[in-house]
C-alpha cells in the first residue's frame, strides 16, 4: 500500500482506503464500482494515474509517486439540489489539509486550490443516479512542472518533503466534516471558503451560457455562487467555464 497503511487505519468512519498501482483515471474506476453498489466512503487512490481527466475535458498530469490522485465515493442524504455545493465543500476541505503545511491555501471558484496564487489542487466533482465520485488531484512532491507557470507543490511551497500520506488522511477528515453540511448548515463551509475566495476583488473575464462577460467579483452568495458586478449589476453566476483575472 506504499506507506497508506497507517493513513487507511486512521480513517474516520465510513473511509476506507483502496490503493492501486496504475489506474487509467480513478473517477471513472470508482463510478464503475459504485455503479456495482459499492458502500459510501471508498478512497480509490492511484500511485500512477496514467489518464487522469480534469475539467472541461482537459488533461490532469500526475507524475507516478509524487502526488495525490485520489477518488472518494459519497453517497449524499441532502437532496441532489445541493449537490452541487460538494465542489466548494471540497475545495474547503482540500484548503484545510494544505494549511497543514503551508500558512494560506486560496480557493478559485468554483474547485482549484491555490497557493500563493499557484494551482497546488484540482477538483473534479461528478455525480450518479444516486451517488457522488469526488476526484481530487494534489500536486505534493513535485519540484516543477515543465511548460506549466501557474502550478506549484507542497514542497515547493513548503520548502521540504511531505509525507502524502497525511495530507490524503486529512483532506478526507476534513471532506467529512463539509460533505454533511451541504444542506443544513451551508453557511459554516462557506465561512471558510468566503476566507480564502481568491477571486473576490479581482476584475475578471469568463464564459457562461456561451456569453462572455467582464465584472468586478464582490464574492460568494449563501449558496456558493459567484457575485459579479457587471455595468453596476450584481450577478449571480451558479456556472462558468475558466474565470480569467483581468487585474487585481
Ligand atoms: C481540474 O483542475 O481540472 C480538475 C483535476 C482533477 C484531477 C483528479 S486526479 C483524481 C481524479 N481522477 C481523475 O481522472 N481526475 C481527478
Amino acid at each position: 500500500m506504499n506507506g497508506f497503511a497507517e493513513a487507511a487505519a486512521l480513517m474516520p468512519d465510513p473511509f476506507r482506503i483502496l490503493w492501486k498501482e496504475d489506474i487509467g483515471s480513478t473517477n471513472d474506476e470508482l463510478r464503475a464500482l459504485a455503479e456495482k453498489g459499492t458502500a459510501e466512503g471508498l478512497v480509490l487512490i492511484a500511485e500512477n494515474q496514467t489518464a487522469g481527466r480534469g475539467r472541461r475535458g482537459a488533461e490532469w498530469f500526475s507524475p507516478a509517486g509524487e502526488g495525490l490522485a485520489f477518488s472518494v465515493l459519497l453517497k449524499p442524504t441532502a437532496s441532489k439540489d445541493f449537490w452541487s455545493r460538494l465542489s466548494l465543500a471540497t475545495g474547503l476541505a482540500v484548503a484545510e489539509a494544505v494549511e497543514k503545511f503551508v500558512p494560506l491555501a486560496e480557493i478559485k471558484w468554483p474547485n482549484d486550490v491555490l497557493v500563493n496564487g499557484r494551482k497546488i489542487a484540482g477538483i473534479l466533482v461528478e455525480a450518479g443516479k444516486d451517488f457522488v465520485i469526488v476526484g481530487i488531484g494534489i500536486n505534493i512532491n513535485s519540484m516543477d512542472f515543465p511548460g506549466e507557470l501557474t502550478a506549484t507543490s507542497l514542497a515547493i511551497e513548503s520548502g521540504q518533503e511531505v509525507e502524502r500520506p497525511a495530507v490524503l488522511l486529512e483532506v478526507v477528515k476534513r471532506l467529512s466534516i463539509h460533505a454533511d453540511r451541504i444542506d443544513q448548515s451551508f453557511e459554516n463551509t462557506m465561512d471558510g471558503v468566503r476566507q480564502r475566495c481568491w477571486l473576490t476583488g479581482k476584475l475578471v473575464r469568463f464564459t457562461c451560457s456561451g456569453v462572455g462577460k467582464t465584472g468586478l467579483v464582490k464574492g460568494l452568495g449563501s449558496g456558493g455562487e459567484l457575485l459579479v458586478e457587471i455595468g453596476g449589476k450584481l450577478e449571480r453566476i451558479v456556472q462558468a467555464d475558466e474565470v480569467r483575472i483581468l487585474s487585481e
